[in-house]
């Protein structure tokens, strides 16, 4: 097992040093004309109603505002889909279990340790999430 997180590390790491993020961002980034954040919402419901509450149950207490986990690139306010915007820089849909997202929620390289196992339910949804995602698409 840990040679498989290691190499899921590795792949991780080369997917994401060669990302090329144009799904991350969504359309239009300086488009918005009320002066909201450059970050796309968008309506996702698997996410909002299976992902997020995940997320919320299981790595809240950290990844919120006060908790260690705070200045991470991981940080919750409670908002789905402002967090969503921030959370799918976080995952590789060409290699949902190499994403950033799962190997830390897994132990790999992770101070909050191992907060759900590959085998649980909680993972198989984000994973599945995470596969539904379009793809990112090189230049
Ligand atoms: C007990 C506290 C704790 C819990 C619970 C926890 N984390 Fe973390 N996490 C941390 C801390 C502290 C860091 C920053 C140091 C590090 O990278 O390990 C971190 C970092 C991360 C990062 C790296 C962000 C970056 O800036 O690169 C990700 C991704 C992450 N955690 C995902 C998760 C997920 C997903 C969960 C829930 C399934 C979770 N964490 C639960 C404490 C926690």
């Amino acid at each position: 097992m840990a040679s498989r997180r290691a190499l899921f590390g590795l792949l991780s790491a080369v997917l994401l040093a060669g990302a090329c993020a144009d799904f991350r961002r969504g359309p239009s980034p300086d488009a918005s004309a009320d002066g909201a954040s450059d970050e796309a919402l968008v309506d996702d419901p698997v996410f909002e109603n299976d992902v997020y509450p995940i997320l919320q149950a299981r790595c809240w207490v950290c990844h919120s505002q006060g908790g260690p986990g705070e200045y991470s690139a991981f940080l919750m306010t409670g908002d789905a889909k402002a967090d969503r915007a921030r959370i799918v820089n976080l995952v590789s849909p060409n290699f949902p279990e190499g994403s950033l997202l799962l190997l830390r929620a897994t132990g790999y390289d992770h101070l909050g340790g191992t907060v759900i196992t590959v085998d649980s339910p909680e993972y198989g949804t984000i994973q599945g999430w995470i596969a539904s995602l379009p793809a990112a698409t090189c230049p």
